[in-house]
């Protein structure tokens, strides 16, 4: 194969220049300049991005163009084909990210042995050997004779294969592990990422296989590597918990074929990952009497409500810029609510140190949470647990008002499903109140939500 020339481009203003250099001779960013393949010609440019059929695109009238639904493929994992939005869709790349360790390999490889039940699969593997991955599925108790293993690094040779075998899903584990040959840079770096997720997207869009991308996070949580990655791909997923904990969560951030947000819940046993067809509850600690400081309330992920347990500790502080430390809700946020709770409810904390977790390792990214955080929080300066039986939900303004949450109804009937007796939730959210056996206080303004709970 001929070497292609490689030129360096500033990922600020993007100049070019022939050598890499640690700033930008243009606009004086630094470390800026990353490896890409140099165009044969500058008219050739737009061929990268031609249209994927390879047909000569035309311009055409919306009311003209008629939809074809989407083939997908069912993993075998209806959480996982939930979150897909229905199942793998043909010519689809999905990425997926996760802490290492967290169990992106085995879920894989469970619904890919899944799917090369009807169609031919091929999963390529960059981090371990073929004799390991063989190890994990028998231990995963997976069976699938017509799976193809191949372990490869290099993008030419695992496309030049999967022209040959012609799979309709495939996957990469690790994207970080591939690199193109037309780039010196190392395996892992932003060209080589690049470049490489290109060379794969074209192929799944030509070919019409689904292709899955395992990715690796930073430690503060986003996929490694640039952001463009996520632009490539159709959808983005992360498969998220607590390393303490069983449970695992997928969630779906971007996705051309469905709802965002939406969540599947496993859970890893000495099998693999089994699904939580049921996860309402597994977010609880269960407690065997009230304690200080929990507060369930009722979330919203995706298209379904869930119970999770908000803690709060709340203790006396000896340093001059008290903690306020949040795990699995937003650290801005908490500030914004002590700020609140302070100006709105009369209750100081400039002297105390707040921790807040949600048990489980779940991560809520909802604003319905703040009533929760809030009472959690008074709960425990006061040391008073809160009555048996209670949920919470709802969000605070900055005025000091509760506002309402999206689909409230479906909340407190999830909250009387579970024996729990007496929510309070924002007034506006029961206008249509219809839940059986369970007692809602509405609530307009924080003062009213602290009078309610009397701690
Ligand atoms: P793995 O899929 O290798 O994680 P990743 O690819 O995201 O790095 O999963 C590794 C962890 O999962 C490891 O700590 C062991 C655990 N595990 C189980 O508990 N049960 C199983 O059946 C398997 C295969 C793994
Ligand atoms: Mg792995």
């Amino acid at each position: 194969m001929a070497k292609t020339k490689t030129i360096y481009s500033c990922t600020q203003c993007g100049a070019q220049a022939p050598k890499w250099a640690g700033q930008c001779a243009d606009c004086g960013a630094w470390n800026s300049l990353v490896e890409e393949i140099q165009p044969e010609s500058s008219g050739k440019r737009g061929a990268r991005f031609d249209n994927y059929s390879g047909a000569t695109a035309t311009v055409q009238s919306l009311a003209d163009v008629g939809s074809v639904p989407e083939q997908r493929m069912s993993t075998a994992l209806p959480e996982f084909d939930r979150v897909l939005g229905g199942g793998v869709v043909r010519g689809s790349v999905v990425l997926i990210g996760g802490d290492p360790g967290i169990g992106k390999s085995t879920l894989l490889l469970q619904a890919v042995a899944a799917l090369s039940q009807d169609v031919p699969a091929l999963y390529v593997t960059g981090e371990e050997s073929l004799a390991q991955v063989s190890a994990r599925a028998e231990r995963l108790g997976v069976s699938a004779p017509r799976m193809q293993l191949f372990a490869e690094t290099q993008v030419e040779k695992v496309l030049e294969v999967a022209q040959q075998q012609k799979p309709q899903v495939m996957v990469i584990d690790s994207v970080q592990t591939v690199y193109t040959e037309q780039l010196q840079s190392a395996p892992g770096a932003v060209g080589q990422l690049r470049e490489s997720t290109a060379a794969l997207v074209r192929f799944a869009k030509q070919s019409g296989t689904a292709i899955f991308l395992i990715g690796h996070v930073t430690k503060e949580g986003t996929l490694a590597g640039p952001r463009v990655l996520e632009h490539m791909v159709d959808t983005v997923l992360y498969f998220e918990g607590d390393s303490g904990s069983r449970y695992r969560v997928l969630r779906a951030m971007k996705n051309r074929f469905g709802t965002v947000n939406e969540l599947g819940v496993f859970a890893m046993t000495e099998k693999g990952l089994r699904m939580v067809t049921n996860p309402s509850s597994i977010f609880l600690s269960r407690h065997e009497a009230p304690v200080p400081g929990s507060v369930i309330m009722v979330t919203r992920e995706g298209t379904r409500p869930m119970l999770v347990e908000v803690q709060a500790l709340v203790d006396e502080s000896h340093i001059a810029n008290p903690r306020r430390v949040t795990l699995g809700l937003e650290q801005n946020r908490l500030a914004m609510l002590l700020a609140v709770l302070h100006r709105h409810g009369g209750i100081a904390t400039y002297d105390q140190d707040v921790f807040v977790n949600v048990v489980g390792g779940m991560r809520v990214t909802e604003t319905g949470a703040d009533l929760a955080v809030v009472l959690a929080i008074l709960s425990s300066l006061r040391n008073k647990p809160l009555p048996d039986g209670l949920v919470v939900f709802g969000e605070i303004g900055l005025a000091g008002e509760i506002r309402p949450v999206p689909n409230g109804q479906e909340r407190l009937r999830e909250a009387a499903k579970h024996g729990f007796k007496h929510a309070i939730a924002p007034h506006a959210n029961l206008a249509k109140h219809d839940a059986e056996g369970i007692e809602v206080s509405g609530v307009k303004r924080l003062a009213e939500a602290l009078e309610q709970i009397r701690v």
